[in-house]
C-alpha cells in the first residue's frame, strides 16, 4: 500500500517555526520528505539544524504582519526550489492576560496584525505561485479560543483566531476550484513551551484532558494529513484537536 501521507519533493513554508508548535510541524513535514522554508521573527537555526541531519531546511528573519516580508519569504522558497506546495500559517502571539476593559489599544492592534493580518499576508503571497501551478495547500493554525472565551484571556486573541477561521473559509471558497485547498486546525491546550505553571496548577489543567494535553508533534501530524493527498477532498474546514476535552 502507498503511504499517502508522504510529502517527498514538496516545498513547505512554515511560519513561526523557531520553537513550539511551528517547530513540531516543521520536523514532522521534513520527516515526511518535505523541503522546509521557515519564516520567523526570531532566529530559527535550531530547527533548521535539527532538520538538516536528515532533510532540507532554511530560515529567514521576517515579520508576518509586514506584507513585504511575507512576499520575501515566498520568494525565497521560489528562488530555492521553484515552487511552493504548502504554507502553514502558524506564527502568532499570545496576548498577555487581561480583560476587555483594560486592553491597551496597541495590544489589540498588534494581536490582530500578527495573528490575523499575518495569515492574510502570507496566504496572499503564497497564492501567487500556488495558483500559477494550479496546486497547493494552506493550513492555518487557529485555536479552540476562536469559539470559547475565558476569564482573564485577552479578547483580542479570541477575535484574531475567529478571524483566521473566516479567512480559511473565504480563501477556500475562492481557490478550491483552482487546485488549492485551505484548512484550519483548532488546538486546545498544547504544552509547546514552559508556561511557568505551579505543579498544582499544571496537574489541574492536565486533568481536564482525557488524552492528556497536546504536543507540537500532535499538531504536526494533523498538518501532515491535511496537506497530503489523503486529504484531497478536504477544504474550507477546521479540524479540532482537543485531547478529548469537550469544554
Ligand atoms: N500552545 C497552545 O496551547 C496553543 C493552543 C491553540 C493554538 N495555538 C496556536 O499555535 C501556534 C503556535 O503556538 P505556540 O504555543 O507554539 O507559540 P510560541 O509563542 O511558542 O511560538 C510562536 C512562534 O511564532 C513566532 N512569531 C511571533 N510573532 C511573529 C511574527 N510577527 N512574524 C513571524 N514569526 C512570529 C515566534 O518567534 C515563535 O517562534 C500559534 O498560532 C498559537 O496561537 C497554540
Amino acid at each position: 500500500m502507498n503511504d499517502s501521507t508522504r510529502l517527498d519533493g514538496q516545498v513547505a513554508i512554515v511560519t513561526g517555526a523557531a520553537q513550539g508548535i511551528g517547530q513540531g510541524i516543521a520536523l514532522v513535514l521534513a520527516a515526511a520528505g518535505a523541503r522546509i522554508v521557515i519564516g520567523d521573527i526570531q532566529d530559527a537555526s535550531n530547527t533548521v539544524d535539527q532538520i538538516q541531519a536528515e532533510g532540507e531546511a532554511v530560515c529567514m528573519l521576517m515579520d508576518t504582519s509586514v506584507p513585504a516580508d511575507a512576499r520575501r519569504l515566498v520568494q525565497l522558497a521560489v528562488d530555492l526550489h521553484g515552487k511552493v506546495d504548502i504554507l502553514v500559517n502558524n506564527a502568532a502571539i499570545d496576548a498577555p492576560d487581561g480583560n476587555a476593559w483594560d486592553l491597551p489599544d496597541d495590544e489589540w492592534q498588534r494581536t490582530i496584525d500578527v495573528n490575523l493580518t499575518g495569515v492574510f499576508n502570507c496566504s496572499k503571497a503564497a497564492l501567487g505561485p500556488m495558483l500559477a501551478q494550479s496546486s497547493g495547500c494552506i493550513v492555518n493554525i487557529s485555536s479552540r479560543s476562536a469559539e470559547a472565551g475565558a476569564k482573564g484571556l485577552s479578547p483580542a486573541y479570541n477575535a484574531s483566531k475567529a478571524g483566521v477561521l473566516g479567512l480559511t473559509r473565504g480563501f477556500s471558497a475562492q481557490v478550491a476550484e483552482r487546485g488549492v485547498r485551505v484548512n484550519a486546525i483548532m488546538p486546545s491546550l498544547v504544552e509547546s513551551r514552559d508556561f511557568g505553571w505551579t505543579p498544582d496548577y499544571a496537574a489541574e489543567r492536565r486533568a481536564e484532558y482525557p488524552l492528556g494535553t497536546g504536543t507540537p508533534n500532535d499538531i504536526g501530524e494533523a498538518v501532515r494529513y491535511l496537506v497530503s493527498p489523503a486529504a484531497r477532498w478536504v477544504s474550507g474546514t477546521a479540524l479540532q484537536l482537543t485531547g478529548g476535552h469537550q469544554g
